[in-house]
Order: structure tokens, then sequence, then C-alpha cells
């Protein structure tokens, strides 16, 4: 199953640039999850507010004590990617 998963999300990612997919994972296909039990449940957030989270992981500002792995997802991403991922969060 988790091969299947994970097959799954490299072949969605390399098709867009900025999918959801390896976001899923943690996050839950809609953004429904709290990650890992941790984190705070995204599904439908503002484009802004995600934006400025997704930045702040990237540059340290913002996070919680799980915010390690957050760097880690968001270290590749372009501005144009957050903003992506942002607007498909939104409307979930
Ligand atoms: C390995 C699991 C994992 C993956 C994959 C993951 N996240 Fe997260 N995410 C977390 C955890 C854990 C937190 C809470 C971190 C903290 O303590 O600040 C979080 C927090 C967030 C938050 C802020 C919510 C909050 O609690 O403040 C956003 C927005 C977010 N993730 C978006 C994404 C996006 C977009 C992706 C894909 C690029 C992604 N995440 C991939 C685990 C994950």
């Amino acid at each position: 199953m988790r091969k299947i998963v994970l097959g799954t999300m490299i072949a969605a990612a390399s098709l867009m640039a900025a999918n959801f997919a390896p976001c899923a994972g943690c996050h839950g296909a809609a953004a429904e999850k709290a990650a890992l039990g941790k984190s705070q449940i995204i599904k439908g957030w503002p484009v802004e507010k995600t934006v400025a989270a997704l930045k702040g992981y990237k540059d340290g500002s913002y996070g919680g004590a799980m915010k390690c792995v957050m760097k880690g997802q968001v270290a590749r991403l372009s501005d144009a990617d957050i903003q992506d991922l942002a607007t498909q969060i939104s409307k979930f």
C-alpha cells in the first residue's frame, strides 16, 4: 500500500510543479487532517494565510514544535509553487 501511494505521489509530482499530492500524505487528500496529529487543519485556509505560513516555514519565521518537518517540505518550492498550493488548499 505504502509503495503504491508513494509511486502515485511521485508520478503526480512530476506532472505538475506544485502538486498537493506529497502534502496529502500528512495533511490528508483534502487537507482535512491534522498532519502527524500536530498541525492545524489547513483545509479551506485563505490563500494569504497559507502563503504566509509556507513562506514563514521557508525562512524560519513561522511554525510550532514540528516546524522542521515543514521546512523540509517547502525548501524547494518557488513563490509561484507556494501561491499555487495555497490556492488549491483554499478550495478544499
Ligand atoms: C511529513 C508530513 C508533512 C508533509 C509531507 C507536509 N506537511 Fe505541512 N505540516 C506538517 C506538520 C507536522 C505541521 C505542523 C508544524 C509546526 O509545528 O509548525 C505542518 C504544518 C503546515 C501548515 C501550517 C499549519 C499550522 O499548523 O500552522 C501548512 C500551511 C502546511 N503544513 C502545508 C503543507 C503543504 C502545502 C505541504 C506540501 C508541500 C505540506 N504541508 C507537507 C506535516 C507535513
